[in-house]
């Protein structure tokens, strides 16, 4: 257990945002127009998916449901993205029926006093965009900005815009040659990670224009070098991870996505020792990564943070609850120590497609399979009540 007088001691600054977040591909099902869709049915190249994401958690028709429940336990934020497949399902073709879904999506969430924390990308393409290279063409940085473009509409009445999600993600994940290692992430592609970087700043202009705060949400690894091995850690760190903080200096946010370590010794990466729990998604338990992430944000970026994904992929929903604990008590210490984090936003909302498996299970929030009831977790009356009362217990 632990100690609620120390807990009690942590302090959250006015305004501070608790949510929970999800991306459109992982909730809402039946996403058919966006790549990830084609590599579920091999009809575009990839690693092999285990299982498609179908119709996910049907979301894309139960997401007022899903915010009621959000609102209901006292949280005051939801983070969402629009789906470009959706909007823009043809090159050129704006289909106004899907910009009028996410501006409801917009109103519901405010009719419920949850603020909109709206991702204009979460990993997913449309097909006609990944058919011609996706990030890997110079054609990229427009056609996104296009698709920004049509967008706004959606944003007319949303503070806090997240234009590309884990930026460092889809760089390392952009060349389909290079696998993944047995330990750490391949290292970012110059050439994607430039365009995207490229596409945030056209993004951030059109977002400010419309009168947004604009930033973007980078996968932080808390790299952590064993004695010595200082500076291969910052080699290490840098296409993975810091050129993408670094890219943030002069937003409005920067928003902190924080799973778990990557101890890094003389020769890189090592692996998860045995004696370390690990998650459904096989990775280290270890809740203080977020402040680490937090704090290499800072550092790097000077704007407001958003810790805008924290969680963890378990059956076991008491051991969530221990891990969002401890989470908290490292994001409450950055802000002890005079860092500007402005809220947290816990993935997530709902258990969902974890891009290729429905397996690991990170939700608030479990649904029926069959029937798509909403079934919500201890976890959520949990961190509704830290939200309503500031006390970590
Ligand atoms: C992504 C989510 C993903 C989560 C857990 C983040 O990398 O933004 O889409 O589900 O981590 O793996």
């Amino acid at each position: 257990m632990t100690d609620a007088r120390t807990m009690d001691d942590l302090r959250w600054p006015d305004g501070f945002l608790w949510g929970a977040s999800t991306a459109a591909h992982q909730v809402e099902g039946g996403n058919v127009n966006s790549d990830w869709w084609q590599r579920e049915h091999g009809h575009l190249p990839g690693p092999p998916v285990a299982e498609p994401s179908g119709d996910a958690a049907d979301s894309f028709h139960r997401y007022p449901e899903d915010m009621r429940l959000l609102a209901d336990a006292g949280l005051n934020s939801y983070r969402f993205s629009i789906e470009w497949a959706r909007i823009e399902p043809e090159e050129g073709f704006v289909s106004r029926a899907a910009i009028a879904h996410y501006l409801r999506m917009v109103d519901t969430a405010r009719s419920l006093g949850l603020e909109p924390f709206v991702t204009l990308h979460h990993f997913t393409n449309p097909v006609w965009f990944a058919r011609d290279g996706g990030w890997l063409t110079d054609a990229s940085v427009d056609r996104f900005a296009r698709f920004v473009e049509a967008a706004l509409p959606v944003i007319a009445d949303v503070e806090l815009v997240c234009t590309i999600n884990e930026p460092n993600m889809v760089s390392v994940l952009a060349d389909p040659a290079v696998g993944f290692p047995s330990v750490g992430l391949p290292p970012g592609v110059p050439a994607v990670t430039d365009r995207l970087i490229a596409a945030h700043r056209r993004a951030t202009e059109l977002v400010r224009g419309a009168g947004a705060r604009a930033g973007w949400s980078v996968a932080t690894q808390a790299y952590q070098p064993e004695p010595g091995a200082e500076s291969v850690a910052a080699a290490y760190g840098r296409s993975r991870e810091d050129v993408f903080l670094d890219a943030a200096e002069g937003d409005d946010w920067i928003g902190v996505q924080a799973y778990t370590r990557t101890r890094i010794g003389p020769d890189g990466p090592l692996p998860i020792r045995d004696d370390a729990e690990r998650t459904l998604t096989g990775w280290e338990y270890y809740p203080p990564a977020v402040g680490e992430g937090i704090r290499n944000a800072w550092a790097r970026a000077g704007v407001p943070v958003y810790v805008t994904e924290n969680g963890i992929a378990t059956a076991d929903d008491a051991r969530r609850i221990d891990y969002t604990r401890g989470a908290l008590e490292a994001v409450a210490r950055t802000i002890a120590d005079g860092v500007d984090v402005r809220g947290y936003l816990h993935w997530s909302a709902l258990d969902n497609y974890e891009w290729g498996s429905f397996a690991p299970t990170f939700g608030l929030i479990a649904w029926d399979p069959d029937t798509f009831e909403r079934r919500p977790k201890p976890s959520l009356a949990w961190l509704g009540e830290v939200a309503r009362t500031g006390l970590v217990h």
